[in-house]
This record gives C-alpha cells, structure tokens and sequence, in this order.
C-alpha cells in the first residue's frame, strides 16, 4: 500500500472513493460540508431523512452522489468530542478500511478533518491513520497453499490543508515505520512453531542487520550460552532438539557510537508446551505465541532503524523451546544464572522468566540508560487487566509513567501494578536462592518480582503482553501489540535528544 499526502479543494480530489467525518447529531465536518455544497445538499440530506446521525463508528457508504465526480462517498460517524478517543478513532478507521477493501476501490481518500480543527492533533491523527489502515489491510497467508487474492485497493490518500502538508509528510513517513514494525511482529507472531524456531529468529534478526548499515547482530548459540554461565537460558532449551539461541542486536543512531544505549529484551519461547509442567491440551496451538515479546521488540527495533533516530539500541531475544523430554528440566531442579544466583524451578511453564533473567544480567555490560523487557509472561496478566492493556511493572516509576504516555499516544495502552517489596517473599525457596514461581495470588506481580532480582543495578520496566499479544477464536491471530508503544517511547527520547 502506499500512502500520500494530498491538498486541494475536497470535491476536486480524484478518488474512487472519500472518507468524510459526520459529528454527533449530524454535525458536518468541513469536508463534509464542501461535498454537501458541491451535492446540493445530499449529505445533509441524509441526516435529514434519519439516515445518518454520526454516531461514533457508524458508517454509510452513498455512491454517485449529483455534483460529484467521485463515486463513492463514505460516511464515518465520529460521535461527540467527548467521545473521540484514539482507540476509537483506530476501529473507524479499521471498519472503514474493512468494508473499502471488499469494493472495486484503487485509491480511497481519507478527509477525516477535525470538527474541531485542532492543528495539534494533525501529527497523531495522519499516523493514526496510516497505522490503523496498515493493520486492516495485513494478511497472512505465508503457510498457505495460495496466497490472498491482490486487493484492488492500491493508494491511501490522506486529504490536509495545504499549510499542515510538510507535517503530515512527517507523520506519515513515522506512521509506515511504525505499521511496518507491526508487521513483523504479527508475521512473526503468527508462524507456526515448526517454522519460527529459535533459529528463525535468529536468521531473521541476521536479515535486519543485512538490510541497515546502522544495525549489526551477534548471534550467540548454545555453547556461548553455557560458557556465559546462562543455566537458566540453557535449562529451558534443554528438552527440545534445537538449540537455544541469545540475539544481539545493535543500533547505532547516535553519533558516538560509544553513547549509553536504550536495550530491549524480549521473551523469544517458539513455544511453550509448558516442559514437564505440561499444558492442557485445549488451546495449546496458541503456544506458539509465546515469541511474541521478542516479535514485539524486533518489530520496534526495525521501526527505529526505518526512522533512523539519533539514539542507541540494543536488542536482545532470549529464544529457546520449552518441550518435555528426557532431557528437559525437572520440577525441583536447580540452575546457576549468569548473575550468579540460584533458582530452583518448582514449575518448567514458568520458563520465561527463566530466558529473560539471563538476559537481563547479559545486555547490563552495555550499561544502557533504560532497559525494558516485553514478554507474554503470565496467564495472571490476563486474569488482572483482560486484553486491553499492557502490564506495566517497574523499578523506576519515571520509566514506568514514560512508558505509559507512549502507549496512551500510540493507541497501545499499558495500566502499571506495583512493585512491592512485599511480595518479594513468595519466591522463597528452601533449596535455592529464590524459587520460580510465586503461587496463585498476584501471579504477574511475583514474575516480575523475579525478574527485578536480576536488574538491580539498572532502570528497568517491564511489560506483560499476554493480554494483548494475540487474538483468540475467529479472528486469531497476533496484534503486534506492543510495537506502537515500545516505538513511541523511543520517538519521544529522540524528540528530546534533538530538542
Ligand atoms: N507463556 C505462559 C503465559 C501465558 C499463558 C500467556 C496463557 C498467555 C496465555 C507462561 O510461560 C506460563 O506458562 N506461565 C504460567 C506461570 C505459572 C506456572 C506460575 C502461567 O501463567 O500459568
Ligand atoms: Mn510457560
Ligand atoms: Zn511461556
């Protein structure tokens, strides 16, 4: 899909079809009221006769409307102002996309101006819709025997005064890096274990280093792994026949490349049977899913290499299988970690803290500014804040709120659970250093007490997906969720670096 940015008088741009915004109560939006004008009236008409009342997500497609040379004339009713809220403003668009794409449409102009004309919101609203159509039009059809139909569908034009035009470029060229990122992320997401394998990841991440000048990638296989002390990493890895494997991945965007770096770390299990600690049977397929947190973080990663920030980063998947087998780790057993201190694994599915705290130890001799970690980490996650939102959990509160502004403006929400030392007690062992799992209650809280026992020394947040990272049912799939907040919190390290 490309997208482009275009001006002009709205009855004069050439579409198959324009997207036009109807407030609450039939107010018409300025677009709205040029194509009513040029129609003699044909769009307030409609309000007129009860057809169209603008309520938020409504929408009506009129065609060959008199007066008007494009075909197709979408409705998008954007409800009161009160009510216009970004994720709100995703679906719409999404719905409008949807329904668009089925038609014989090649170029579909979006001409949602503001009822309230607030300039300020120009940036947000054109990568809002850049992202949101981006996320409509993915498709996967990788592992199938045909490939999707080509959509008809060819252009997106996003229709702005004449004077926002060089900020909406901005916006826009900002919008494909992010929708590209989201991209990756649910392709990756949703490759089936066979496929992704910790060595996919692992070739995948070589790719990006291949395609910018800026990134270069170590891979570091099973045998570094030991050497480094990861027993923990290694432990997890242990019952599948393919090797674990530790991703490195290095931006440099900052003009000194010895600049401290911002790190991401992400749980990279291809799936997750649950080890000894066998799953359920029901709903496993959706084990492979367990990558998502390093698909989320590579996915950020190559948006901020498209966007060329002036910052560094590192990336860091910690990527194995968890299989039962006669090799695999057994409840009881006890690991050495990299930081040194011992852990004795009460349940094998609780494996991604077990990944990610070796990790967390490793990326630390780059002593980066921030380090945030991103894992589909607990079922509890879901339990606590269903699937809307991200957890947030934090050493540092001001990453923390960080974190939560980025997702706020991204569309990509995050609610932050505490920390406390309180809860540190639950991971007592009376064979290890701590245990690697905290019983039933706070269950989200406990994993990522675990994890801050191996980030002492840094700033440090991290983010529970498992609520987000993937749809069940009909519609199952991955989100790339949460690419669009990790993204933004970095776009907004960079707008200060360069203020
Ligand atoms: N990958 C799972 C968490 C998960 C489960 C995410 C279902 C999304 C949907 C993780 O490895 C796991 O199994 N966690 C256990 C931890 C428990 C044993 C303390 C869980 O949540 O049940
Ligand atoms: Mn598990
Ligand atoms: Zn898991």
């Amino acid at each position: 899909m490309d997208f482009e940015i275009v001006n002009g008088s709205i009855e004069s741009v050439e579409a198959d079809c324009i997207v036009i915004a109807i407030a609450a109560d039939g107010e018409l939006s300025d677009s709205a009221k040029a194509i009513d004008k040029a129609s003699s009236g044909a769009i307030s008409d409609v309000v007129a006769s009860g057809d169209f009342s603008g309520k938020q997500g409504s929408l009506l497609l009129l065609r060959s409307l008199p007066g008007i040379n494009t075909k197709r004339i979408l409705l998008a009713g954007v409800g009161a102002q009160s009510e216009r809220t970004i994720i709100k403003q995703q679906q719409l668009i999404k719905s409008a996309v949807d329904t668009i794409k089925t038609l014989g449409v090649k170029t579909l102009c979006f001409a949602l101006d503001r009822i309230s004309g607030n300039s300020d919101d120009i940036y947000r609203d054109t990568r809002t819709l850049v992202e949101a159509s981006s996320a409509a039009l993915y498709q996967y059809d990788t592992t199938k025997s045909k490939s999707a139909p080509a959509l008809t569908l060819e252009h997106i034009h996003i229709h702005l005064p004449e004077e926002d035009t060089e900020f909406g470029e901005g916006a826009l060229l900002d919008g494909v890096a992010i929708a590209n990122g989201v991209s990756t992320a649910r392709e990756l997401g949703n490759l089936p274990g066979n496929i992704c394998t910790p060595l996919y990841l692992a070739e995948h991440a070589q790719n990006l280093a291949e395609e910018f000048d800026s990134v270069s990638c170590d891979i570091l296989d099973e045998k570094q792994i030991e050497e480094l002390g990861m027993g923990a990493l290694l432990s997890v890895g242990k019952g599948s026949v393919i090797p674990p494997r530790l991703i490195v991945l290095k931006y440099q965007g900052a003009e000194d490349a010895n600049e401290a770096p911002y790190a991401l770390v992400g749980k990279g299990i291809t799936f997750d049977t649950g080890g000894i600690s066998l799953k359920p049977g029901p709903e496993m397929d959706e084990m492979k899913f367990d990558m998502c947190g390093a698909a989320s973080v590579l996915g950020a990663f190559e948006s901020v290499a498209e966007m060329n920030l002036p910052l560094n980063l590192i990336t860091i998947v910690a990527a194995a299988e968890n299989m039962p087998s006669g090799e695999a780790s057994k409840p009881g057993d006890v690991v050495t970690t990299m930081s040194g201190q011992t852990v004795e694994i009460l349940n094998t599915d609780a494996e991604g803290r077990l990944v990610l705290c070796d990790a967390l130890t490793y990326v630390q001799q780059f002593n980066p500014q921030a380090v945030i970690d991103v894992a589909t980490l607990t079922g509890a996650c879901i339990i606590a804040l269903g699937h809307q939102a991200t957890g947030v959990l934090a050493n540092d509160n001001e990453l923390a709120a960080k974190l939560l502004d980025a997702g706020e403006f991204a569309g990509d929400r995050g609610w932050q659970l505490p920390l406390w030392d309180e809860y540190q007690s639950q991971l007592d062992s009376n064979f290890a250093d701590m245990a690697n799992i905290g019983g039933r209650p706070a269950g989200t809280i406990t994993a990522a007490c675990f994890l801050s026992r191996f980030t002492k020394e840094v700033s440090w947040a991290h983010l529970d997906i498992a609520g987000v990272a993937w749809s069940s049912g009909k519609a199952k799939g991955a989100t790339g969720r949460c690419v669009p907040m990790l993204t933004q919190y970095l776009l907004d390290i960079a707008e200060q670096i360069e203020a």
